[in-house]
């Protein structure tokens, strides 16, 4: 169960840590005091967590792990938000729900806990979006939407660019090249 603690207490910390550059100053926005805040509720993550930690790591049989560094690396990238939203999501709707047992009834208030506090953050993640500068994944749906709202001016742009399409196919097909 390494996956576990990774979660619990190095990703979360790690992306919410880059934005609290507002440390010194009280804040004057929800998703500064969220960011700021998120040390009180890791706080108590981790004191439910130290509840049933042993119970899942001694039970935990495979060598490989579930969240590992590639969780890490989306979290910090641009559309880190969304993934940190998914992650949860996965965790609120197929782990932890599962997580309870007839064997693990005594750990159901420490899952809870984590579950609320889960709830909790990706709610504000999802209202920080912007102060995060969180970006969409990309969607193809976006530049339909553009040439949409350009209307017959649309055709000339998109034509007028062709070029540059060309150069990124060229720079993407290279990138693909075999190294012999
Ligand atoms: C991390 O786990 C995912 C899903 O199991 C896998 O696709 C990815 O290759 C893994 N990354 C690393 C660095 O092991």
């Amino acid at each position: 169960m390494h996956f576990f603690r990774f979660l619990l207490c190095s990703l979360l910390t790690m992306l919410l840590a880059e934005y609290s550059q507002c440390i010194a100053i009280p804040c004057k926005d929800n998703c500064c005091s969220f960011v700021e805040g998120f040390p009180l509720r890791l706080k108590n993550l981790r004191s439910s967590y130290d509840e049933i930690r042993d119970y899942y790591e001694t039970n935990d049989e495979l060598e490989v792990a579930l969240i590992n560094k590639t969780v890490l690396e989306n979290f910090k990238s641009p559309y880190g938000c969304h993934v940190f939203d998914e992650v949860l999501h996965f965790y609120l709707g197929t782990v932890l729900p599962t997580a309870v047992t007839e064997e693990t009834k005594r750990f159901q208030t420490s899952i809870d806990n984590i579950g609320n506090i889960f709830q909790a953050l990706k709610k504000d993640m999802i209202k920080c979006r912007r102060y995060f500068k969180c970006q969409k994944p990309f969607e193809i749906a976006s530049i339909k939407k553009s040439y949409n709202d350009m209307k017959e001016k649309g055709l000339y742009k998109a034509m007028g660019e062709l070029d540059l399409l060309f150069n990124y196919i060229e720079e993407y097909l290279a990138s693909k090249r075999q190294k012999q």
